[in-house]
């Protein structure tokens, strides 16, 4: 159940990031005004990636996997790179992502001009992207 909602709450986070984005580089490039739309949909991509972190601790622990991780242990975790990219890697780095766009919503907050705050957004919002497309266990999404 957990992961069902955290499955389908992966469609919003990552099209309101991928819209923050693009929001950030248009911005950026046409030397526009920051104004409170691109607070907002910043703001929008902040809590939609936090609500995801939330979800994802509550799948962690409610997974067979977890489940496997306690009676295999770890070493056998690490040697299995299905398992490892569920337990390991797409938790660690996603944790990693979502902190970097919490710092770039909070560094933006910080900037004086509008070219800076676009800035900000488009690079801390852009790697965590990648970090998080790197790391999501594609073919079992697809697959559900
Ligand atoms: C494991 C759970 C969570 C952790 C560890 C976490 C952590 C954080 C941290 C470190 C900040 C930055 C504070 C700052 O320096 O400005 C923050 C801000 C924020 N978080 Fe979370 N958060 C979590 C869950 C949530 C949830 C569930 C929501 C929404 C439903 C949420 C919404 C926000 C909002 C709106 C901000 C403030 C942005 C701002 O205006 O500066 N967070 N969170
Ligand atoms: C950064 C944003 C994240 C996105 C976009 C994301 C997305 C996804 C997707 C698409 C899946 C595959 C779901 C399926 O098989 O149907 C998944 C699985 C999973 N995610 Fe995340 N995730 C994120 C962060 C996290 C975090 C931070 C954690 C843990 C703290 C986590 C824990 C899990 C677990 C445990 C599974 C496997 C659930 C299971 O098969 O039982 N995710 N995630």
């Amino acid at each position: 159940m957990t992961k069902m909602i955290h499955s389908y709450w992966a469609y919003i986070v990552l099209i309101i990031l991928i819209f923050a984005i693009v929001n950030a580089i248009i911005g950026l490039n046409s030397k526009k005004e920051f104004a409170a739309k691109d607070l907002k949909i910043s703001l929008f991509a902040l809590i939609a990636s936090h609500i995801q972190l939330v979800i994802g601790f509550i799948a962690y622990y409610m997974s067979d996997f977890y489940l496997t991780m306690r009676s295999a242990g770890m070493g056998e975790v690490m040697k299995n790179s299905d398992l490892r990219k569920i337990l390991v890697e797409h938790p660690l780095v996603g944790i990693i992502a979502i902190t970097l766009i919490t710092i770039g919503f909070s560094k933006h907050k910080k900037k004086a001009t509008s070219t800076e705050k676009f800035k900000t957004i488009a690079v801390f919002y852009g790697i965590a992207l990648i970090l998080i497309l790197s790391r999501i266990p594609w073919s079992q999404w697809f697959s559900m």
